[in-house]
C-alpha cells in the first residue's frame, strides 16, 4: 500500500531567506544570492586570489552578509577549510568538471580532508572535490585506505551540481542539516557516512566496487541514540557503477538511511542491508528503508526481516524537504 506523499512546498533555502530577511533568492536550477561581495579565484592570476583557500581566509571572522566566490574553471590542488566564524559563503565553479579541489590525504582523518566546512550557511554549487590517494581507483598505487574528500560539519549547507570522489569514505557528511541536489558520489566502501541529518535528491550515486573485489557498502550512518533527528535520505537519485554493494550497513546502533523512489542497477546484492549485530534486539533498532524504488536492484524480496519497517506516514516525514528545513 502506499500513500500518495504530498510535500508542502517549502525549501531549505528558503527558510535561510525567510531566516535572514537579507537575501532575495531565485528558485532556478541555480541559486542566485544578492552577494554583497564577489571575490574571484583565478589560476592564471586574473582574479583577485590564485587559490581558493586564499580566498575563503579573506572572508572576515563572524562575517553576517552572504560572501560569492567564483571559482574559475581548473585543478585547485590544496585543501580549503571554513571555520566556524565564517558563515554566509557561497562558492560557486565554472561546473563539476570544470572546477575540481585535488588533494591526497589519509591521516587523521578528521584533518586532512580536501575540504572540509564547520559554519553553518554555506552553499557549494558547480564543484568537484577529489582526494586522490585512491582516486582513480583502479590503477591506484596506493592501498585502500580512509581518504575523505569533503567532511561537513556545519549546519544548513547545501550543494548544487557539486561531485565527491574517492574510493573510502569519500564522503564525510557528519553533522547538520545539508541538502546535495544533483551531486555525483563516487566510492566504494562507507563512502557516505556520518550522522548528517541529509536529503540527497536527484543524486548519482556512482559504485567503484570492482576496485576492491569485495562487497561495499554505500553508507555508513552513525545515528547514535533514539532522540537524534539524523539520517541520511536518497530520494529520486540513481545507483549504478560495478561490483556489488550493500545499501548500507550501520556505523552506530540507531542508523537511519531511507532510499525512495530512486533506481538500483543489479550492483544491489539481494539482501541489501548489512547489520552489525545478529541479535534481533540490536537489529531492531536500525532504521533501514528501501521503498518505491525501481531497476533490477530493486527488488525486497531477499531484504532482511529488519529492514523496510516504516509505515507510509513515518516514511512522509522523511522525504519531504521539511525533514531538514525545521528547525529544533
Ligand atoms: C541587491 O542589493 C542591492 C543593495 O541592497 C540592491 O540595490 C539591488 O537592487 C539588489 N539586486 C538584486 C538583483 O536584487
Ligand atoms: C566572533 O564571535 C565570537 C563569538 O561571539 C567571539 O568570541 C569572537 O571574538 C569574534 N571574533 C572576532 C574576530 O570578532
Ligand atoms: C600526495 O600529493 C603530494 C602533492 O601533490 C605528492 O607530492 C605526493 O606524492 C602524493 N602522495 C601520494 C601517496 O599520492
Ligand atoms: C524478486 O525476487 C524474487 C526472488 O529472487 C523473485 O521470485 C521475484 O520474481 C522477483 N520479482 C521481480 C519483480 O523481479
Amino acid at each position: 500500500m502506499s500513500l500518495l506523499i504530498i510535500c508542502r512546498f517549502i525549501s531549505f533555502l528558503l527558510a535561510l531567506e525567510v531566516s535572514m530577511a537579507i537575501v532575495p533568492l531565485d528558485f532556478g536550477p541555480k541559486v542566485q544570492l544578492n552577494c554583497s561581495n564577489t571575490i574571484h579565484v583565478d589560476q592564471s592570476g586574473r582574479g583577485n586570489f590564485e587559490s581558493i583557500k586564499a580566498a575563503v581566509d579573506s572572508v572576515p571572522p563572524n562575517n553576517s552578509q552572504w560572501i560569492c566566490i567564483y571559482v574559475k574553471q581548473g585543478v585547485y590542488k590544496e585543501r580549503v577549510f571554513i571555520s566556524r566564524d565564517r558563515p554566509f559563503i557561497y562558492i560557486v565553479g565554472d561546473g563539476l568538471r570544470q572546477t575540481q579541489i585535488v588533494s591526497n590525504g589519509t591521516d587523521p582523518i578528521d584533518a586532512t580532508a580536501t575540504f572540509i566546512t564547520h559554519a553553518a550557511n554555506i552553499i557549494i554549487q558547480g564543484i568537484s572535490f577529489i582526494n586522490s590517494y585512491n582516486y582513480p581507483a583502479i590503477g591506484s598505487p596506493n592501498p585502500m585506505t580512509q581518504a575523505v574528500a569533503a567532511k561537513i560539519e556545519g549546519d544548513k549547507t547545501a550543494f548544487y551540481e557539486c561531485g565527491f570522489y574517492g574510493l573510502q569514505d569519500t564522503l564525510w557528511d557528519h553533522s547538520g542539516r545539508h541538502y546535495f541536489k544533483d551531486c555525483i558520489i563516487e566510492g566504494a566502501v562507507d563512502f557516505i557516512f556520518g550522522a548528517g541529518q541529509s536529503i540527497y535528491e536527484n543524486c548519482v550515486i556512482s559504485v567503484v566496487g570492482e576496485a576492491i573485489g569485495s562487497e561495499g557498502f554505500i553508507t555508513s550512518h552513525s545515528r547514535q541514540s533514539p532522540e537524534e533527528t539524523s539520517g541520511f535520505v536518497f530520494k529520486h537519485c540513481y545507483i549504478g557503477g560495478n561490483g556489488k554493494t550493500y545499501l548500507g550497513r550501520p556505523w552506530r546502533k540507531y542508523a537511519r538511511v531511507i532510499y525512495y523512489k530512486t533506481f538500483m542497477s543489479n550492483i544491489i546484492v539481494p539482501h541489501g542491508w548489512a547489520a552489525a549485530s545478529s541479535t534481533s534486539q540490536d537489529q531492531g533498532l536500525l532504521t533501514f528503508v528501501d521503498d518505491e524504488c525501481f531497476g533490477p536492484g530493486a527488488n525486497t524480496s531477499e531484504r532482511p526481516d529488519w529492514a523496510n519497517k516504516l509505515n507510509p506516514e513515518e516514511l512522509q516525514k522523511f522525504v519531504c524537504i521539511s525533514y531538514i528545513n525545521s528547525d529544533g
